[in-house]
């Protein structure tokens, strides 16, 4: 089963700062076995894109349009991604629902101008705090994997990475324990597995306060293929650690 550890930067690091960190992760031996991916804001994209050139890692979007082309201020497309580099993109990232009242039905159509332009999409779910403690965490996902996936091809789906990312984990430095986030990804295998016996081996990553002291229980579970970092992606060596645990895991 592939295995990927992806950083996600979010609105964090200035021009130098984000300079230095694609630079360090660069310049580090790649570890065998273990995609990595990093998802610096939209300004450093392209830099990153051009700096990694001949490493194995692969520069990642944090977000994209629905559309193509078109008169949406403020936005990018996939064809813009993808014409600086960029291979992967993060959609349905629980902030983006949360502050930009994303849908699924948006989400879905996300995914699908990714797939059109060779980006692979990193499809974001999980359930707040208040849906856990409500007993409803396996229904959300499961509504939000359906009402985004639901349209696509088996072929489609094969091309597609999922993150499990409880809201209520995200920077919060609470985790899911190591059985809940296993749990959960087990779930989510067992829907993934409804589109298609080759769909069951789409990688499933965790996220949520993942750090190199709880990564190696996290990444034992069967179903967790690898995580999608948030602040630990932002210092290099914690990240590199996080790189070499899945790697061992
Ligand atoms: P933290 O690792 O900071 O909790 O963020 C996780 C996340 O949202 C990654 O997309």
């Amino acid at each position: 089963m592939r295995k990927i550890v992806a950083g996600n930067w979010k609105m964090h690091k200035d021009r130098s700062e984000a300079l230095a960190l694609v630079s360090a992760l660069g310049r580090s031996p790649a570890i065998a076995g273990v995609e990595v991916m990093v998802a610096p804001a939209f300004p450093f994209l392209a830099m990153a894109a051009e700096l990694l050139q001949g490493t194995d890692i692969i520069v990642a979007g944090q977000n994209c349009h629905h559309e193509a082309k078109g008169a949406y201020t403020g936005e990018v497309s996939a064809p813009m991604l993808q014409s600086v580099g960029v291979k992967a993109c993060i959609v349905g990232h629980s902030e983006r629902r949360q502050y930009f009242a994303e849908s699924d039905e948006m989400i879905g159509r996300k995914v699908r101008i990714l797939l059109d332009h060779g980006i692979t999409p990193i499809f974001c779910c999980g359930e707040s705090r208040a849906e856990r403690e409500a007993g409803s965490h396996f229904k959300v996902v499961t509504e939000q994997m359906k009402g985004a996936l639901g349209g696509l091809t088996p072929e489609q789906m094969e091309q597609v990475v999922v993150a499990y990312e409880p809201v209520w984990a995200i920077g919060t430095g609470l985790t899911a324990t190591a059985g809940q986030a296993q749990e959960m990804h087990a779930h989510i295998r067992s829907l993934l597995r409804s589109h298609g016996p080759n769909v069951a081996n789409v990688p499933v990553l965790y996220g949520g306060s993942c750090k190199p002291d709880n990564a190696a229980e996290l990444f034992a579970g069967p179903d967790v293929n690898g995580g999608l970092i948030g602040g630990a992606a932002l210092d290099a060596e914690q990240f590199k650690a996080l790189v070499r645990i899945a790697s061992e895991s």
